[in-house]
């Protein structure tokens, strides 16, 4: 077995369970890049301050782009008595360069090395996400753009509401996701500070330049205090909050969208290539996709959850615990790529059934309100209109017909003040033009939504 990094004190090597149950390798090699990035910055500062020679700095620059290109390459040898990924690079330079890569490790610690790593790899994360969630944002606009004047049903508790415009509702899809976007960025500018320096928790004694490798490395500035730059993962937890936020949106998403692609609402038909089949039952064509945005919502929810409780009992500084926030965050991001691109792609393949629609709105009295509002017009108290409505709604269940079936002699039965012009306010199609309010459903509003999105968005 090869001494390891740390040998001086020890006599005994591990034994090969604590060996197996320690190891990082296996999923910390994803910081490779990260980890090559932060050592280069070190190493360029190491010489700038004279802690190391020019030559030796090249050597170390030298011997870590190959090592970089043999990770790519796929031919670098990840090993496991190598313990993690920091380890594996220092080793595997010591290997090629000898002894300039022994220096390399100079007013360092494994502590502020890993956190530098994550923060960096947490910032292009971030990246991607908001360039997935932008994505998203197009498709569901130009969605939008598609359906054009269909009113749908509103839902309120899952009963009959009020008639909306489609565009609406999916712009306020499109809303939920620029604030996700908005707690991406604000979460990148918060993690943006550098650990790199603060070594194993006190700093050191070494003429370092903290500022450089911050600099170097596209950081705001260096962490203040040492201690909470090694200590702290509240970064990891900002940054699975947001990712939470945002795979609960799409959950739900994912959830109006099944319910819409039942027999039941018929609304939404996605096309073939977004739907399974089923093993049994030949009829069959199910909107999986969507149901398993809505499940793996729960992985990236359940991420939180693991780091919230990992981070819950450590004292100050660095505790080995700490090794356990890596899985959860691979995989939120991971998740929570797939579940944008993948709602994205069935947004892509779906079509509004408008016939089904258009046979949906009459039930439900979804114009009851816009009636409402058509007696306040007329000087009637609200609370005594929507008395007065809710008695023509309920003539209307017993007569098994709609509010705009009524007659004008039935309706100035149940009330007089109604009138001849009440029949520009009943029906969905009247009741969506009426609306005017800021930010509401009737046409102008929602125009004027759409172009706020079309050029924020860049849609040409
Ligand atoms: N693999 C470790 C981690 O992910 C790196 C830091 C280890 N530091 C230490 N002193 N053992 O947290």
């Amino acid at each position: 077995k090869e001494n390891k990094l740390w040998g001086g004190r020890f006599e005994e090597s591990v034994t090969d369970a604590v060996e197996r149950f320690s190891e990082s390798i296996s999923f910390d090699k994803a910081l490779y890049k990260q980890d090559i990035r932060g050592s280069r910055a070190h190493a360029t500062m190491l010489a700038a301050q004279g802690l190391i020679t020019t030559s030796d700095r090249d050597s170390i620059l030298n011997g870590l782009d190959v090592i970089e290109r043999t990770i790519e390459a796929g031919d670098f040898v990840w090993r496991t008595d190598r313990e993690d990924v920091h380890m594996n690079i220092e080793a595997a330079l010591t290997d090629m360069i000898g002894e300039p890569a022994k220096k390399l490790h100079t007013a360092r610690s494994r502590n502020d090395q890993v956190v530098t790593d994550l923060r960096l790899w947490c910032r292009d994360a971030i990246d991607s996400i908001l360039f997935h969630i932008k994505k998203l944002q197009v498709v569901l606009v130009y969605l939008a753009m598609r359906n054009e004047g269909l009113i749908v049903p509103g839902y309120t508790h899952l009963q009959r509401a009020q008639p909306v415009l489609l565009q609406h509702l999916l712009l306020s899809y499109v809303e939920q996701l620029e604030r996700d976007a908005g707690r991406f960025i604000d979460c990148k500018n918060r993690l943006n500070f550098c650990p790199l320096g603060a070594c194993a928790l006190a700093g050191t004694g070494l003429p370092i330049d903290r500022f450089m490798t911050s600099d170097a490395l596209g950081f705001t500035a260096p962490l203040r205090n040492s201690i909470d730059a090694v200590s702290d993962r509240d970064f990891v937890l900002e940054f699975l909050s947001a990712s939470s936020i945002a795979a609960i949106h799409l959950s739900r998403l994912g959830e109006e969208w099944v319910l819409w692609a039942s027999e039941e609402f018929g609304f939404l038909v996605p096309s073939d290539s977004v739907s399974t089949g089923s093993s049994i039952m030949p009829q069959k064509k199910n909107p999986d996709p969507m149901e398993l945005v809505r499940g793996k919502s729960a992985r990236v929810v359940g991420d939180l959850i693991t780091v919230l409780v990992l981070c819950k009992g450590l004292p100050q500084a660095y505790n080995r615990d700490l090794q356990e926030d890596k899985e959860p965050l691979f995989d939120s991001v991971k998740t929570i790529m797939g579940m944008l691109e993948v709602t994205a792609e069935f947004a892509q393949n779906i079509t509004f059934n408008h016939e089904r629609i258009q046979r949906a709105l009459p039930a439900g009295h979804l114009d009851a309100t816009t009636l409402a509002d058509y007696l306040v017009k007329k000087g009637v108290p609200f609370r005594t209109s929507h008395d007065i409505v809710g008695r023509c709604v309920a003539f209307c269940l017993s007569k098994d017909c709609q509010l705009s079936d009524l007659s004008l002699d039935e309706l100035t039965a149940i009330d007089p003040v109604f009138e001849k012009d009440v029949y520009e306010f009943v029906g969905v199609n009247n009741s969506v033009s009426k609306f005017c309010s800021y930010g509401s459903t009737g046409s102008a509003c929602v125009s004027e939504q759409l172009s706020y999105w079309v050029s924020k968005l860049g849609i040409s």
